[in-house]
């Protein structure tokens, strides 16, 4: 399918991604980053079913072809989904990521049940926020860790029960007991959260593989994915965004020709929360 590109989102860490450079080993360079979009069907591929010229459309880009920072994108059908006309392309160019990360870890790499104990490391972060509201919607009991007391309310108004400061570089103490314990931090995971999670829990890791020695020795599963777009997750998402059940943060837009810019501000240490989002057509900022 080729796409018109409306909106396209930046996950500062995909440019420490071995796909982004290479694939299967052959170097991809000169490449195209930003995989998250937002635009409309410019053309239908051969044999493609169920789109047409025009289409809103919205999705992933797989992580080792070129990505969306560009007026058009050539995307396979299976990584993006129809996208409601009530919802904006900024909208669902910022919660395709984080949301389909979100999704996938509580619902598909472990079945997080109503009443479960979930543990959110970076609450206030892009994926943090998903998993929050996902899990929330899950009727579980979410807990998530915030680096600033600033962020507390904004954290709980997403559905969080529990919002606990802890500090860069601290090491919460008290945090036991989960059913699933989720990093959405995405440095080195520390020791306590291995601590956190109840024995036979499940640890998720999105940066990083998870320690195997550490995980035997607390007793707990570990699971470690990237994620992927598929049809079902994508049309749950533009139902949930349409309804506005689930919301997404932008923190900033940039034209297109100052991507370079928008790259350096989305990897900037201790930015304003939200995804940082490079705009095709500029005259909407
Ligand atoms: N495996 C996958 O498929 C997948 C998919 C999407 C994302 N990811 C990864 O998930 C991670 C999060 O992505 P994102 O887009 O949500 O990033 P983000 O929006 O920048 O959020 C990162 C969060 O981490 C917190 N944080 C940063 N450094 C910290 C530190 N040293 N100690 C404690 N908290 C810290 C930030 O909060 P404060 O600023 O308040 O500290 C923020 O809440 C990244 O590593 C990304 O590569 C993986």
């Amino acid at each position: 399918m080729l796409v018109r590109v409306e909106a396209a989102a930046i996950t500062a860490p995909e440019l420490t991604w071995a796909e982004t450079w290479e694939s299967d080993g052959v170097d991809r360079t000169p490449i195209i980053p930003s995989h998250e979009f937002a635009g409309t069907v410019a053309e239908v591929g051969d044999g493609v079913e169920g789109f047409a010229a025009g289409d809103p459309v919205f999705g992933l880009v797989p992580f080792d072809r070129d990505g969306a920072a560009a007026e058009f994108v050539a995307v396979p059908a299976s990584s993006m989904g129809h996208r409601s006309s009530s919802v904006d392309p900024t909208i669902a160019a910022a919660a395709v990521l984080p949301a389909l990360t979100a999704w996938e870890a509580l619902h598909d790499r472990v079945k997080l049940a109503a009443g479960q104990r979930l543990l959110v490391r970076g609450g206030a972060g892009a994926v943090g926020s998903m998993l929050t509201q996902i899990g929330h919607a899950a009727d579980a009991h979410v807990t998530a860790t915030v680096s600033s007391a600033d962020d507390v309310e904004r954290v709980r108004s997403l559905g969080a029960d529990e919002v606990v400061v802890v500090p860069r570089g601290s090491d919460p103490e008290d945090l036991r007991g989960f059913d699933v314990v989720v990093d959405a931090v995405g440095d080195r995971i520390p020791r306590w959260m291995y601590a956190a999670a109840a024995p036979h829990g499940t640890l998720i890791s999105l940066q990083f593989p998870p320690d195997d020695e550490l995980a035997s020795e607390y007793g707990v599963s570990t699971v470690f994915f990237v994620v992927s777009a598929d049809a079902r997750r994508l049309a749950e998402l533009d139902d949930l965004l349409a309804n506005r059940r689930l919301t997404a943060e932008v923190a900033s837009l940039f034209p297109l020709e100052r991507g370079r810019e928008a790259f350096e501000t989305a990897g900037t240490p201790g930015r304003r929360h939200g995804k940082v989002l490079l705009l095709v057509r500029a005259d909407r900022i």
